[in-house]
């Protein structure tokens, strides 16, 4: 992945054993390990990745913290500065977050923040991160007046991704990631594009051999976005696809019910209804690529959702502009275009997708 100060490798695979370790620290001092993992992920996969890390010959020190979105707080924040400290901590040190999104975003964000900025790494063990949250280099926490409200852009030095990890991962958990992977491939196009389509005939299954190609190119494709607008100052904008009216189903549902991939399979259907009802013609790819989403929407749980409450809650997304929204639309795979829209067509494009979703 291409970043203005630093380039830094994925490394994608299944099986990694600690060579793979050594390479992801080549080029960086020679320091401390600090591994800060998610409680589920140390259960079932931290041994392994403890000693790893240890058999490259560094002295490892593992911090393990309870899960969940409620723990990307100021306050673990303030508890993994205390521990990195109380530790002896030097700058030259590295942290290597070990779990998916939430895991990286503290730990990258306790690594940006901690003597104004040390080395981090990541090793992603979520769908989620491994496709989206990983590649970046964004880092946050939630505040109660929202999510990921604080934070700071802060390059990892190298990413591990063990597919391995995944065998242990929720169903939920895994579809919910996956719902990022479509979402990439309706904006990227081409091969991804294919290789998501034939895997949406298979059912999206969790152990479809293509699966390591498929995030390989996802990876690809959030980097090169990533490359041109670290900052997310416009292009990066596209990877905004779903998630306007995403963002307000999880919001309508005070963050219960359903999963944020599950609320942006159904925010990508409603932007869909979007360009529709703007005119433009649907061409054949663009009814594959719906085809995909409707074969993700159907193993949705069915969750009651009011019209009136996420229209309510598009008001508030922080992409409002004065009097029309800024939506992100596909022409077809591949081809994203940002569009400012009425409130009208917003409401109607969230009424169309309701009726698709009773109708599933
Ligand atoms: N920084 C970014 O660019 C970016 C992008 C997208 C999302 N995010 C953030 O990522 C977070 C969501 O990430 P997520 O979906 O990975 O959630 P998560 O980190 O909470 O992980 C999901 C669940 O899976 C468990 N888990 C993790 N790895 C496991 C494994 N291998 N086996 C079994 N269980 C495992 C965790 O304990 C947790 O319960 C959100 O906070 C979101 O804001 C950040
Ligand atoms: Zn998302």
């Amino acid at each position: 992945v291409k970043a203005e100060r630093q380039s830094y490798p994925v490394y994608l695979g299944s099986g990694f054993d600690s060579s793979v370790y050594r390479r992801a620290l080549l080029g960086l001092p020679m320091s401390r390990i600090f591994l800060v993992c998610d409680s589920n992920l140390f259960a079932f996969h931290g041994q392994r990745i403890e000693s790893n890390w240890i058999s490259t010959g560094r002295s490892v020190e593992t911090l393990v913290i309870p899960r969940g979105e409620r723990r990307k707080s100021a306050a673990t924040i303030g508890h993994l500065h205390d521990w990195l400290i109380a530790r002896g901590a030097k700058r030259d040190d590295l942290i290597v977050a070990c779990g998916g999104g939430v895991t990286s975003d503290l730990a990258g964000f306790a690594a940006a923040t901690l003597y104004r900025g040390v080395r981090w790494g990541i090793c992603a063990t979520t769908v989620l991160s491994m496709a989206d949250a990983s590649i970046g280099g964004k880092t946050g926490i939630n505040r109660r007046a929202g999510k990921n409200l604080i934070g700071a852009f802060w390059q990892p030095s190298f990413v591990i991704d063990d597919l391995e990890w995944l065998s242990t991962l929720p169903p939920r958990e895994f579809r919910s990631g996956t719902a990022e992977i479509i979402k990439s491939s309706g904006l990227a196009g081409g091969r991804l594009f294919k290789l998501v389509r034939d895997w949406s005939e298979l059912g999206f299954q969790t152990d479809h051999p293509g699966l390591r190609q498929i995030l390989e190119l996802t990876v690809r494709y959030k980097g090169s976005i990533v490359a041109r607008d670290e900052r997310d100052t416009g292009l990066r904008m596209v990877l905004n696809f779903g998630h306007t009216i995403g963002h307000a189903i999880e919001q309508s549902l005070s963050y219960r019910k359903l999963t944020h991939g599950e609320a942006v399979i159904l925010g990508m259907i409603a932007a869909l209804g979007v360009g529709e009802r703007s005119g433009s013609a649907k061409s054949a790819t663009l009814v594959t690529f719906s085809k995909v989403l409707y074969r993700a929407a159907s193993q949705l749980p069915a969750v009651r959702l009011s019209l009136q409450d996420i229209a309510r809650s598009v008001v508030v997304d922080k992409k409002r502009k004065t009097t029309k929204y800024r939506f992100v639309l596909i022409e077809r795979p591949g081809r994203p275009v940002v569009c400012e829209i009425e409130r009208s067509m917003v409401v109607s494009a969230i009424r169309h997708m309701l009726k698709e979703y009773q109708s599933l």
